[in-house]
């Protein structure tokens, strides 16, 4: 397969990093200091972002920032065969209008990316599903989904996701560091913690999790007690309602 990949930055080299061994990559960016370091560092193809790229019958996946949708958009040339964009909150119908293309995807992906870990999300044409999920596959887990507004909402979840669970874990080292551990420690615990967790959630539901940690009059059920006071499941819920009324923005 073949994919040209528009855009520079954080995104494209961790998308890139995952996809450049199976997938036969052209990086198109307008900082030729960037373009050299992904040839370079990848061994990829690349070419200016100047006036009239060619992106006629290709694979093009769009990874600039939202608001250089216009600027680059006139810089090109000719119909994509598939324009997959991971630019949040750019809906598709924006994307038809300004790049032609025969067939559109959204993609969703998270900053897990650059461990080859996104998850994330897709939608748009049926007709080229199985090489979108295959290109997102590579650096990471991909879950297609109907429609845009079940993009928006996975975007509040899997999209903002690694910001809410940084607050719990910094929180939660800041309380190990309050109550006498050292910092390091607290940090090791909680990475600890997170890692073991992925293979708990993988197999058992987080009420079963929950359950079986929390025995009658004990600690646990101590700390739930006192997130539960302070609105601990209300403020998630509130948190993926307000990230997805700004996604849909
Ligand atoms: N970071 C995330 O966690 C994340 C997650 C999901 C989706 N996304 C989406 O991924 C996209 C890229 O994000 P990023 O984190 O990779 O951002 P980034 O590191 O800031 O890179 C942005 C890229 O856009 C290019 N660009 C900006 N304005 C341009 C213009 N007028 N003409 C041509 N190129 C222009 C930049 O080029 P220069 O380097 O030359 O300035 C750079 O290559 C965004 O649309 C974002 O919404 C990001």
């Amino acid at each position: 397969m073949k994919l040209t990949i528009i855009g520079t930055g954080k995104m494209a080299e961790a998308i890139i990093e995952g996809i450049y061994r199976d997938i036969d990559v052209t990086v198109v960016g307008r900082d030729e200091g960037k373009l050299k370091y992904f040839q370079d560092k990848f061994n990829v193809k690349t070419k200016p972002l100047s006036y009239s790229v060619d992106i006629s019958n290709e694979n093009v996946l769009l990874a600039i920032k939202p608001f250089a949708l216009r600027d680059v958009a006139r810089k090109l040339k000719g119909e994509a065969l598939m324009l997959l964009s991971i630019l949040a909150g750019v809906t598709i119908e924006s994307l038809r209008e300004n790049i032609k293309s025969q067939y559109y995807i959204r993609a969703m992906p998270n900053l897990a990316a650059a461990y080859q870990k996104s998850m994330t999300t897709l939608t748009g044409d049926e007709t080229c599903k199985k090489e979108a999920v295959f290109i997102c596959e590579k650096f990471g887990k991909a879950l297609w989904l109907s429609s845009e507004k079940e993009l928006d909402i996975a975007t509040a979840i899997a999209g903002s996701g690694p910001a809410f669970l940084a607050l719990v874990a910094e929180s939660m080292s800041d309380g190990g560091v309050n109550e006498g551990l050292k910092r390091k420690d607290s940090e090791i615990l909680v990475q600890g913690l997170f890692e073991g967790f992925y293979e708990l959630l993988s197999h058992k539901h987080p009420a079963i999790i929950k359950d079986e940690v929390m025995s009658p009059g004990g600690t646990t059920a101590a700390g739930v007690e006192a997130l539960e006071k302070n609105k601990v499941r209300f403020s998630f819920i509130s948190a993926i309602k307000r990230a997805y009324k700004r996604a849909k923005k």
